[in-house]
């Protein structure tokens, strides 16, 4: 990533969205957009821009399940793990530590050949849980990036991610 590049592209989201506190968070939506994650540049960088720690920064980058802090896959899966969804379907009941693997996590892994929080080699795709993304009637539910699938069985969540090339 080049300084040059991820400065301007700092400056013109405040342009947008101002430089206070509030901008914070579509400011870093912005820059994820465009780069693809978070990584420690940017959090600097952003932390500068705004006045902040990179504490401070990092902190909210990493409380939001649609922002990610390490390198990502072009296409980010992400498994609802909240309540709702496990009873939907009691097969695909997890523990928050992922230590029992639901029915669609283990259809999920077995297709991409990637556990839960990797990324495949070629860089296509990253697993991920999220918690819940307000489909809680009509789950299990998924998102792949910003487009979200409900009503899930393994099938249907290995024939989504298939339709992602
Ligand atoms: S609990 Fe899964 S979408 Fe709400």
């Amino acid at each position: 990533m080049i300084r040059e590049s991820l400065l301007n592209s700092i400056e013109h989201l405040a342009v947008h969205y101002g430089d206070n506190r509030d901008a914070m968070l579509p400011t870093l939506q912005g820059l994820q957009q465009e780069y693809g994650w978070l990584g420690t540049e940017v959090i600097n960088e952003v932390a500068r821009r705004f006045g902040l720690s990179q504490t401070e920064v990092f902190s909210v980058a990493s409380f939001y399940h649609f922002l990610d802090t390490s390198m990502r896959g072009r296409y980010v899966i992400r498994l609802c793990r909240s309540i709702s969804c496990a009873l939907a379907d009691p097969e695909n009941l997890v523990t928050r530590s992922g230590n029992t693997k639901g029915r669609i996590l283990r259809a999920l892994e077995a297709e991409l050949g990637i556990s839960m929080g990797a990324t495949t080699t070629d860089g296509l795709y990253t697993l991920d849980w999220a918690n819940c993304m307000g489909m809680c009637d009509r789950g299990p539910a998924m998102m792949v990036n910003e487009d979200l699938y409900a009503e899930l069985t393994p099938a249907k969540a290995v024939d989504i991610v298939r339709s992602y090339h």
